[in-house]
């Protein structure tokens, strides 16, 4: 027996023990029992983290929408599959069975097959929250093709860039999108950024706000009647367990975002195994994640891990604030959710809110309230577990990223004792490790590291698109035999861990992963600005938010500070995205520097953060007399 649910503690640490002595065998036995395959594997695990290379169950056969859909049919087909939320609460919900869900992705695969589109193409799919997202990435893995969704705030340059990486010919977009009151013009983005897509033969286009929009010949198609005219029924394309299943992009501390690639058979094994334990999902649950699909989370725990248990997911297309700031409690009370899951960022601006917004609505459903993306901090924690889950939802504040495609540190609710800004102990067949900064373990408790991974364990990436060695440098190059997070931890005196926050060049802007050298690359492209450096500071709802120290060029030095601010966020807007914004922007003379030119970011980030009483040693600096400059006119 496997375990597949997991009750009480002792079960948690007697599982624990099995999968990490005996991982090929305890993981064998979960894909066993609990999966649909059309041949198993000849292999349960090959791996060597030198090279590095990671294969689970080789030799397997399988389609992952068979296991997200088909089965599921025998004894769930009228069961709502995808409990669609519209932006508009008076538009009404929809729900999308089993049976429908079913009969969507064939006519979708369809449509696909006839737009040319064959097993190991890449799609892009650039789309909203609306039920065609979560059905054309289906309908991707139906035939094989792999996925590549890129979250629909992305500019077009974003965008392009993502289309380009991984060659994409097939573009889905959507005319527009609605974004609480307002509405985007995604179209539009679509066609700026296929002027530098040459390869891009195809788009096809929801119909989602009803806006006027170009259509061009030849390459733009609209979905619906393609869909129309489609078949309900086809077969799903035999893979292999290590087929890829998709690409997604997430920010490096350098250069171009990451295309993690993510297999079929281990990441369907461990998203839906985590789904099941993590959120303590029972049958007849109504479970969200409010995260968007372009997210890994919305992958993992919208998309395949809720419905390879046969679970009914809630897509929801608007925002918190939209009509008002009960919106998400509306949804629970409307919908009776069970399980809800989270950012820190949505929870802090919930709990600025007055407490009337939340009394309002009956909450009595929850059984379990989630959080993940960054650190959640103690005030947070407490307002989410006092007024949201009235002390008897247990949070799970969950650790995982997108390289580790499912959920690797987190309380298992009912099972864990839950410890405020504690992700708690490891879940199963995870085996974390904290290294000081010369390589070597932090072996016992209450210590303070680095955090890596030892074994691997079944979804994790196994590249990066087009580029192995990337993989390796960043990923396996730091510490020897393992993978190395790129995340600080404590370990607690019962073993508790804590994520610090990053230790490299990327910062977290409400759950959102930045790096900062594609954002200095974007403002620095600006005429005037001769260099800048951006850091991290701390913000009260976005948890950190953007700091940008610029120098100007003679000709900057003339023009208004004001208008060189907007235009250099435009520029970050255009290049990268809103969520890219700098909050402050500060002109200075210089910038402090080591003797080898390397920008001294601990200085700037402290001086952003007002923590100015020990700057440490700025005597070896290149430059120190810019510090006392920079320290005068801080914002
Ligand atoms: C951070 C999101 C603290 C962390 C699933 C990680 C967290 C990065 C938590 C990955 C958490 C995620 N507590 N920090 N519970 N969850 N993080 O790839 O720095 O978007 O490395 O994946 O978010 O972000 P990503």
């Amino acid at each position: 027996m496997s375990n597949y649910h997991i009750k009480h503690l002792e079960e948690y640490y007697q599982v624990y023990r099995k999968s990490v002595r005996e991982p090929e065998k305890f993981w064998e036995e979960v894909a066993e029992e609990h999966f649909l395959w059309r041949k198993k594997w000849d292999k349960v695990l090959d791996w060597d983290f030198n090279k590095p290379e990671v294969k689970w169950f080789e030799g397997a056969k399988l389609n992952i929408t068979e296991n997200c859909i088909d089965r599921h049919l025998a004894t769930r087909a009228d069961k709502t599959a995808i409990l669609f939320e519209p932006n508009d609460p008076n538009e009404g919900a929809e729900h999308i069975t089993y049976r429908q869900l079913y009969e969507r992705v064939n006519q979708f695969a369809n449509v696909l097959k006839q737009q040319g589109v064959k097993k190991g193409d890449r799609v892009c799919i650039y789309v909203p929250m609306i039920p065609e997202l979560a059905i054309s990435v289906l309908a991707c893995a139906r035939i094989g093709a792999i996925h590549s969704v890129v979250f629909a705030g992305f500019s077009a340059t974003a965008l392009s860039t993502r289309i380009n990486d991984s060659d994409c010919k097939l573009v889905i977009t959507s005319d527009g999108s609605y974004r609480g009151s307002k509405t985007i013009d995604l179209k539009g983005i679509v066609d700026e950024a296929l002027e530098s897509c040459p390869n891009v033969e195809t788009v096809l286009v929801a119909k989602r706000i009803n806006s006027e929009i170009t259509m061009k010949e030849g390459r733009d198609k609209w979905l619906q009647p393609l869909l129309d005219n489609a078949s309900k029924e086809g077969k799903a394309e035999v893979m292999d367990a290590e087929d890829p299943l998709f690409i997604l992009y997430t920010s490096g501390s350098t250069g171009l975002p990451k295309g993690m690639v993510h297999t079929t058979g281990g990441y369907m094994v461990y998203t839906a195994y985590t789904f099941k334990n993590a959120f303590q999902y029972r049958e007849n649950d109504v479970y969200w994640c409010t995260a968007d699909i372009g997210w890994i989370t919305g992958h993992s725990y919208i998309v395949y891990g809720p419905l390879a248990n046969g679970a009914t997911t809630v897509l929801f297309e608007g925002v918190p604030s939209y009509p008002n700031f009960g919106r998400f409690w509306d949804i629970v009370q409307k919908h009776k959710v069970t399980q809800f899951y989270t950012a820190p960022t949505a929870i802090r601006a919930l709990a600025k809110q007055g407490a009337e917004l939340v009394e309002a609505y009956d909450l009595s459903s929850l059984k379990v309230l989630g959080s993940v993306g960054e650190p959640i901090n103690e005030e947070a924690w407490h307002w989410y577990n006092d007024t949201i889950g009235k002390k008897k939802s247990p949070i799970i504040d969950s650790w995982w990223q997108t390289e580790t495609g499912g959920i690797m540190i987190t309380p298992i609710p009912y099972v864990t004792p839950t410890k405020p800004t504690y992700a708690t102990l490891p879940f199963i067949g995870i085996q974390p490790a904290l290294m000081d900064e010369n390589g070597k373990e932090l072996k016992g408790n209450q210590v303070e590291g680095r955090l890596c991974i030892k074994f691997p364990w079944p979804s994790i990436a196994r590249t990066i698109w087009g580029n192995h060695q990337r993989y390796k440098d960043t990923y396996f190059s730091a510490f020897e035999n393992m993978y190395f997070t790129g995340d600080g931890a404590i370990r607690d005196e019962v073993g508790y861990y804590r994520i610090t926050g990053r230790v490299d060049d990327v910062i977290i802007v409400s759950g959102h992963n930045l790096g900062t050298a594609p954002i200095e690359d974007a403002i620095n492209e600006h005429p005037a600005v001769a260099e800048s450096a951006i850091v991290g500071f701390p913000h009260d709802v976005k948890g950190s938010a953007l700091y940008g120290y610029v120098t100007l060029k003679d000709i900057g030095e003339t023009r208004n500070h004001d208008n060189l601010r907007i235009e250099i966020n435009q520029l970050i807007s255009d290049r990268i995205g809103p969520i890219a914004k700098l909050d402050k922007i500060q002109f200075t003379n210089g910038l402090p520097k080591t003797r080898s030119g390397k920008i001294m970011r601990r200085i700037l980030r402290k001086i952003a953060s007002k923590e100015t009483d020990n700057l440490g040693d700025t005597s070896t600096l290149l430059n120190p007399e810019c510090v006392q400059e920079i320290m005068d006119t801080s914002l």
